[in-house]
């Protein structure tokens, strides 16, 4: 793996080192601290993120490295017209390894080809989001111990949720996984997800409206955001955006070892109360994500 474009990039076995290696990040603090020492990675993000990019910046900072970039394309050459090519063949002349985001659906194809440096997609449009699936697999592995049999429950904007279509593509190559999909009939999952990931592997899947209903089935729950900002109409989206709203009554039937999962950020989709409940790990994801991108950096850069 050069790049790291869409889960799809990289293997199983990869994942399950990447998973392996930030357990022991987690353990070893000390033994990685200055494995990047020298090395600089590059945080490109032409639209806004908090986890994604301090969680790579921290990161990069924990193994010894530093970090340059921008946090908004308005404080880019962007903002005179620049194009994404000519900004990453210059910033591949100044650091060692790329993460990048773009409100453009493929612009870190075109990343990959203007640089000899390795490209990290670190979320494009509607589209893929790698790393943040990283972090739920390794959140899944953490937490249930295990990747394979379980039912999931994917719910809320599965149209334009980009961390939904990653992780449901890199779920598909694990065992009897038995995935509910949880939406308005507006943003249900988008059709070449169903055909190219999960019937051209014969995976089963459920659609429904119902969130209440499927709940006790759920040995994971995955809750996203209604992606406001992917909407052409501002009055559709306030018609969808509080359709699902988890709180603690909704739960009363779930499974005692259930694991909620958000890739975050939260509007109103989980009630604050929750936080408060064991199964609640969102939180705690957003932590591994720091971890596992330590790993994945390690591994891009081929430091051992
Ligand atoms: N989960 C995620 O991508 O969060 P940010 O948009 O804050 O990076």
């Amino acid at each position: 793996m050069k790049n790291l474009i869409g889960i799809e990039d990289i293997s199983v076995e990869e994942i399950d080192e990447l998973i392996e290696k930030a357990k022991d990040i987690m353990k070893n603090r000390d033994k990685y601290s200055e494995k990047c020492k020298g090395k600089i990675l590059a945080t490109l993000f032409f639209e806004p993120s908090t986890r994604t990019r301090l969680s790579f910046e921290s990161a990069m900072l924990s193994l010894g490295g530093n970090v340059l970039g921008f946090s908004s394309a308005d404080s880019s050459s962007v903002q005179k017209g620049e194009t994404v090519g000519d900004t990453i063949k210059v910033v591949g002349g100044y650091s060692d390894i790329i993460a990048m985001r773009h409100p453009k659906e493929g612009a870190p194809v075109v990343a990959e080809k203007s640089t000899t440096k390795p490209i990290i997609n670190a979320g494009d449009g509607g589209h893929n989001h790698p790393t943040q699936t990283l972090t739920d697999l390794a959140t899944i592995a953490i937490e249930k111990g295990r990747l394979d049999n379980y039912t999931i429950g994917l719910c809320g904007d599965l149209k334009f949720g980009r961390t939904v279509h990653s992780l449901v593509t890199a779920l598909s190559r694990y065992k009897n996984i038995n995935y509910i999909f949880i939406s308005p009939k507006e943003l249900t999952i988008p059709d070449y997800i169903k055909k190219n990931v999960l019937e051209k592997n014969n995976i089963k899947y459920t659609e429904t409206t119902d969130l209440e209903g499927s709940i006790d089935k759920l040995d994971i729950l995955y809750m996203t955001r209604v992606q406001k900002e992917r909407f052409f109409s501002e009055e559709e989206y306030i018609k969808l955006k509080d359709v699902y709203i988890l709180d603690n009554e909704k739960l009363i039937k779930a499974k005692k070892d259930l694991i909620i999962l958000h890739p975050l950020p939260r509007v109103n989709e989980i009630a604050v109360e929750v936080d408060e409940d064991p199964r609640a790990c969102y939180f705690k994801q957003a932590e591994y994500g720091r971890f596992i991108r330590m790993a994945l950096i390690l591994k891009m850069l081929n430091i051992k």
